[in-house]
Parts: structure tokens; sequence; C-alpha cells
């Protein structure tokens, strides 16, 4: 694993901007694959800029989201949906065709997972962001006895709801499940960049470090992965 440690948060959005922006000029038709959450906003921020002077285009580029919550309306303003759109795509030439978060009003839930899988598998993703859970959570894996390989539904944890609850009215109305890229998926992109910041994130670093796999801290799994970029502020280090 590659870490670059960062003094603050700004710098870690400059340094993944740089290595996302990069994959873009070099393959203007690549799949990015996309995490919500307040860690990446910098970065979508950054990328946000970049087409703006020109920099960068996405008119051909792909992307695949890591989650969804479930039942969600995506024109729920706490759906990822919402939120990639009003970070990111509503701001660049993206086709919105050629984004892709799974659907959070799926009547059959088993059908939508088995599609997504399929498209994340058809698109191929070149680099996958990852944010991390303060309970080690990626995507909407949570920690269990047991992790599951492709997208799924699964529950969410009381530490997810109460975190996530400050996007919401109250913790009731945070959804109780969610639809999720599973740890196969997440493992199949050819790279991922991991960004950490803040120091209530440590804990869930340090066990990354080990090197170990633990199920009860799912961003462990992607020590089985070849080429992983961990961007992390300092606090969140050591
Ligand atoms: C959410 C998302 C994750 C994200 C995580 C951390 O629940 N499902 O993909 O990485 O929580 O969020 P934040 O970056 O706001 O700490």
């Amino acid at each position: 694993m590659k870490i670059i440690v960062c003094k603050d948060y700004a710098e870690m959005s400059k340094k993944a901007t740089e290595m996302v922006a990069a994959l873009v000029k070099s393959k203007p038709d690549c799949t990015l694959g996309l995490a919500t959450g307040s860690t990446p906003e910098g970065l979508y921020a950054g990328l946000v800029e970049k087409y703006e002077s020109g920099e960068i285009s996405f008119a051909k580029v792909n992307t695949v989201n890591l989650d969804e919550y479930y039942p969600i309306d995506p024109k729920n303003d706490q759906s990822y949906r919402y939120f990639m759109n009003q970070k990111l795509f509503d701001h660049i030439d993206i086709n919105k065709n050629n984004t892709h978060v799974p659907n959070g009003l799926a009547k059959d839930v088993e059908k939508e997972c088995a599609e997504y899988d399929e498209l994340v598998k058809k698109l191929g993703v070149d680099i996958q962001i990852l944010g991390i859970g303060r309970n080690g959570h990626i995507g909407f894996n949570e920690p269990d006895t047991y992790l599951v390989p492709g997208t799924h539904v699964t529950d969410l944890t009381q530490n997810t709801i109460e975190a996530n609850s400050r996007f919401f009215a109250s913790a009731d109305e945070v959804p109780k499940k969610a639809l999720t890229m599973g740890i196969g998926s997440i493992l199949s992109a050819k790279q991922i960049i991991m960004l950490v910041s803040g120091a209530n994130k440590k804990e869930a670093v340090a066990k990354l470090l080990t090197g170990n796999l633990y199920t009860d801290c799912p961003a462990t799994m992607i020590n089985l992965h070849d080429d992983v970029t961990l961007i992390v502020t300092e606090d969140a280090y050591r």
C-alpha cells in the first residue's frame, strides 16, 4: 500500500484531485468508482475546478457509486444520487446516463443487486474512491462476522445510523438499510484510492495498517489489493 500523509483536508483533496484528473486525461473514457460522505467533497470540488478551467472533460467518463440508502427516493435530498448530482454531476459535462448509483426505490432488490454487479463488471472500474466509516465500514459493508462479495442489501449498524444522522433531521429518519457494492465488487477495481481525514478515523486506520484482514473492520479487506493508495491526514494517521 502506498501511503501519502497530508497535513490537512485541503492537501488530501488536492492529491486525490491530481490522481483522478491524471486518469481522466490519459483515459477519457475511464470508469470512476465514486463514494459519498463528507471526505470526498473536496475531491469533487477539485474536479469541478479542473473541468471549469478546461483542463479535463468528463464527456466520455462513466461512473459507478458504491452505495445508496434503501429505501430512498433519488429525489430526496439525503439520497446519495442527490448528493452526487449536487456535488459533482450537475457541474461537469458528464452524460447523466453514464452515471450509476444503486436504485433506492428498486422493487426487486435481488435483481437490482445482480444487475449492478453486472454493470460494474462490464464497465470495469479504473479507480475506486473510498472513504471509511469510523467503525471501519467501506461503502455500507458494515463490521460483521462475515462479509459479502457482491452487491447486496444490508442493515446499517446503530453506530452508522448515529454517525449519518447529522445529515438528517433526526436519527429516526435515517433509513435502516442500504444497497452496497460488496467487498468483491470493490476489490475488482484496477486501482483503489482511500481518503481518510479526522482523528475519529484513527482506530480504523490503525487496524488497516496492520496489514491483516478483520471482518469487524471491513476496510482492512483492501489489504488484499495490490494497487492501493491511502491518502490520509496527519490527525488520522497513527
Ligand atoms: C457513509 C458512506 C461511506 C463513507 C462513510 C464515511 O456512510 N456509506 O461510503 O465512506 O460513511 O463518511 P464521512 O466521509 O462523512 O466520514
